[in-house]
């Protein structure tokens, strides 16, 4: 008889939980609520770009939440991937200057090259296109975001390519904040 067992509950490494006690205070006790969206951009960096709903209820738990309350919160927020995404999300402006200065070709160009459509994963795990709302860059349109990273002024297609080769030829995935903190202390 094949025995299965139940997934491993999801964990924050010591460099999260550090981090996210160091945001937690900022806050009086009965405010933690305050903290969430903070919380939530460190669950999706530390478990593969998503929040799973395990990883929701790992956040809901450390906050003294109802899921609910935090499910409701993720599914709101467009920069919040609640299905497994590849290892860049491509983040689209689609709003009236990126459009005006040319979006509409840039994501089909997007998505010929990946072999992703928007909200779909290429084949080869490398790139996942999202279509979001303005990302306050307009002087510099069109512009996608990838995590932190901003990419301006993407109408060629030698500043797409530029940017595909970057992101393809990152090994190590970027540091991330609090991360980066510890190793300059
Ligand atoms: S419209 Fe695209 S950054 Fe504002």
């Amino acid at each position: 008889m094949e025995v299965t067992t139940a997934p491993a509950k999801p964990q924050f490494s010591a460099a999260a939980q550090a981090e996210i006690q160091r945001i937690i205070k900022r806050y009086p006790e009965d405010r933690k609520k305050s903290a969430l969206l903070p919380l939530l951009h460190i669950a999706q960096a530390e478990f593969g770009g998503w929040v799973s709903p395990e990883v929701q209820d790992l956040v809901a738990e450390t906050l003294g939440l109802k899921p609910i309350e935090v499910y409701e919160v993720s599914s709101f927020y467009t920069m919040f991937n609640l299905k497994p995404v590849g290892k860049h999300v491509l983040e689209i402006c689609r709003t009236g200057p990126c459009m005006l200065r040319g979006s509409d070709e840039l994501t089909e160009n997007l998505e010929r090259i990946t072999g992703a459509k928007v909200g779909e994963t290429s084949p080869d795990g490398m790139f996942t296109i999202k279509m979001v709302e303005c990302l306050a860059a307009c002087g510099f349109a069109p512009v996608v975001q990838v995590r932190e990273k901003y990419y301006e002024s993407l109408e060629t297609p030698e500043a797409v390519d530029a940017m595909l080769t970057e992101l393809r030829s990152m090994v190590h995935r970027p540091l991330l904040p609090w991360e980066e903190q510890q190793t300059n202390a």
